[in-house]
């Protein structure tokens, strides 16, 4: 099973178009450098879909297991989000990107 971070770099590939990982810079998606903790739809001058902010409101926090959820499923955990991504399939690749991610984090 996943955890492995270089792995996850090349899983992160997906992700490029619309989210910088090591910066705190805003593309098309909100940057994901101190995602883990981080309260979600609350990244600073980003756009957040209304259905992202208030998920953050209703207690949604960025950990393993709410990434878990979301990487899977984004449509289907959070209703109405504009990610437009399918999501990733096999949960070796969701756990390798999540240790890719706490890399950038605190
Ligand atoms: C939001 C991760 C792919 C566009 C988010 C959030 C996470 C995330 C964790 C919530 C961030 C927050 O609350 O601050 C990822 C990962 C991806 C991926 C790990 C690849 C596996 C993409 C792609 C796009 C995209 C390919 C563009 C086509 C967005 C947008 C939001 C978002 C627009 C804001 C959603 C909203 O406000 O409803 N992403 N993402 N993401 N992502 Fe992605």
């Amino acid at each position: 099973f996943g955890q492995d971070a270089a792995q996850g770099e090349k899983v992160f590939a997906k992700c490029k178009a619309c989210h910088v990982s090591d910066a705190d810079q805003n593309k098309i998606g909100p940057s994901l450098k101190g995602l883990i903790g981080r309260t979600a739809g609350t990244h600073e001058g980003f756009k957040y879909s209304a259905a992202m902010m208030d998920a953050g409101k209703g207690g949604m926090v960025w950990d393993e297991a709410t990434l878990t959820t979301y990487l899977h499923d984004p449509k289907g955990v959070v209703k109405g989000t504009k990610m437009a991504f399918a999501g990733l399939k096999e949960d070796k690749d969701v756990a390798d990107v999540i240790a890719y991610l706490k890399q950038f984090s605190p």
